[in-house]
């Protein structure tokens, strides 16, 4: 295993369009136990390819307390969603950044496990909130372009100093 380089925003590499895994084979299991550990080091809650420059639709997510609950989700699809919830958001490609975001309270996703077999899971609450935060890191979304130009272009400014400060 290895822990990978995370992009920051407003790099363009996190705009790209994730592609569909063929087939999950030994490689793909690589990348999710490398996206695992360094989520974990981080420390993060979910972590999607795009932020370790893949352009692969593949998730890993753990809300738990005690960091050994992993969910692992390649090519997901929300099949259902109801509801509206809003909850303060974060993200490791957009550091110290906190920000209320609206999004779906319920959903219903689906996905290929570790063993590249289908599954269905049902969440709420934050893991629910993860799922479609994730979810959008596969097509090139942000959590920060759910706000308003002005607020995003002070976070652009925000990262591009710290990026400065910590080369
Ligand atoms: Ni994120």
């Amino acid at each position: 295993m290895a822990i990978l380089p995370i992009l920051h925003f407003p790099d363009p590499r996190l705009r790209n369009q994730a592609q569909p895994v063929a087939k999950v084979d030994d490689e793909t299991r690589a990348l999710l136990d490398d996206m695992l550990e360094t989520m974990y080091a981080a420390p993060g809650i979910g972590l999607a390819a795009p932020q370790v420059n893949v352009a692969k639709r593949v998730i890993v997510i753990d809300i738990s307390e005690e960091r050994n609950d992993p969910h692992y989700f390649v090519n997901p699809e929300i099949l259902t969603q109801r509801g509206n919830e809003v909850f303060e958001e974060g993200c490791l490609s957009v550091p110290n950044i906190y920000e209320n975001v609206e999004r779906a309270a319920w959903v219903r996703v689906q996905a290929l496990g570790r063993d590249g077999q289908p599954y269905e899971l049902e969440a709420d609450g934050l893991l629910a909130v993860c799922i479609q935060h994730e979810i959008d890191h596969l097509e090139g979304k942000l959590f920060v372009d759910y706000l308003s130009e002005l607020k995003r272009g002070r976070i652009r400014k925000k990262m591009e100093k710290w990026r400065r400060h910590t080369l």
